[in-house]
């Protein structure tokens, strides 16, 4: 038996609201009048995104998409994978992408290019938290949330192996 891995802090829940406020207010001046849709990646960003969306008080849209360039664990795996299912119209709409975390941006560049392709009016990027020290290509970040360190963390929406997604703070994994 593995023994329980140990967790600290890294954002409280109160800084975690704090910092949806300010990415809120910065998305409602930008979109007040543009009925986005805002495209959020599963599954880490179901949080974030349903706290995100009850600070927005004008028309908008919400989907999702699945990707995976983890496999189990806590390493890129490098490709990343869309899994099938249509998203509804992109072409002349405001799109605007919802990540939980942005890592070495292979899932961003990913995405972004395949909607880019699909003609939006615009195209634009939200991410909870920017761990910047593992970029692997640049990334246009347009709505930043917290910086984090080189560290694995889990909570808000963000696994572990599928465990931690409840944790209502942010937290560091020791390993
Ligand atoms: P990227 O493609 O390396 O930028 O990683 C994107 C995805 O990897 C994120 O959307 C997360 O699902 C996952 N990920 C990256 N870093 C972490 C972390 O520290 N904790 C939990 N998931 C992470
Ligand atoms: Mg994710």
């Amino acid at each position: 038996m593995d023994s329980e891995p140990k967790l600290s802090v890294l954002f409280t829940r109160d800084e975690i609201a704090a910092t949806v406020s300010r990415l809120a207010a910065e998305i409602r001046h930008d979109y007040l009048d543009k009925n986005p849709v805002l495209i959020a990646v599963l599954k880490g960003s179901f949080v974030f995104l349903a706290d995100l969306v009850r600070q927005l008080d004008f028309p908008l849209e919400v989907e999702f998409v699945r990707l995976s360039s983890y496999g189990r664990g806590t390493e890129s795996s490098g490709t990343v994978k869309m899994a099938p299912g249509a998203l509804s119209q992109i072409k002349g709409r405001h799109i605007l992408v919802v990540e939980d975390i942005i890592d070495t941006g292979l899932t961003s560049a990913f995405l972004l290019d395949y909607l880019r392709r699909r003609k939006p009016a615009s195209l634009k990027f939200c991410t909870l938290t920017d761990k910047a020290a593992r970029r692997r290509g640049p990334v246009n970040i347009d709505y930043r949330g917290l910086a984090v360190p080189d560290k694995f963390i889990v909570g808000y929406g963000l696994d572990c192996d599928e465990r931690f997604r409840n944790l209502p703070d942010i937290c560091v994994l020791e390993q």
